[in-house]
């Protein structure tokens, strides 16, 4: 069930768009911020309401990337693994990562900090290879980089996905 909060935060949104449809996107992030991933119960209670349907709330939720369909640790990082970057060195990227986090795609740390996904195009081809850490993009990639960006969320303390 959604919280006080999150409907609260939902019907402000309400101010701002021209029917409740329309607030589906940004209802879903605030759902995935309480659940922790858009699971069933966060899909039925955003489609309660906003009243539309189960099937409505979930063809968008399973269509982007940025909503999770599973648990997932505090911060997502979500690699590129398209034509451009892999040709501008996604796959060394996602190694060196890998190694580092000690875990493949679709794995979370041990404790919990970190989950590592693999995405079809961030569209951002232009600065690749190409990350996301939660919704923060990080462009022109080097291993060099990868470090000083796992070292920086190694050090945050506030987890929240929209920072
Ligand atoms: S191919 Fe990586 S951002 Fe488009």
């Amino acid at each position: 069930m959604l919280s006080d909060e999150s409907k609260a935060r939902i019907e402000r949104l309400f101010l701002h768009y021209p029917d409740k449809r329309s607030v589906l996107i940004p209802a879903l992030f605030i759902a995935q911020e309480q659940f922790g991933y858009i699971s069933d119960e966060a899909v039925r209670s955003v489609a309660q309401f906003l009243e539309l349907s189960w099937n409505e709330v979930w063809a968008v939720a399973s269509f982007y990337s940025m909503f999770f369909k599973r648990p997932v640790g505090r911060h997502v990082i979500t690699v590129c693994m398209n034509i451009s970057c892999m040709i501008c060195g996604a796959k060394k990227i996602a190694e060196h990562l890998k190694a580092k986090l000690g875990i493949n795609f679709g794995q979370t740390t041990s404790d919990g900090k970190f989950t590592l996904l693999e995405v079809e195009c961030l569209a951002s081809c232009g600065t690749a290879p190409v990350l996301q850490v939660n919704l923060r993009y990080h462009e022109n990639l080097t291993p060099e980089k990868v470090d000083s960006i796992l070292e920086e969320l190694e050090e945050w303390k506030n987890g929240r996905l929209e920072d």
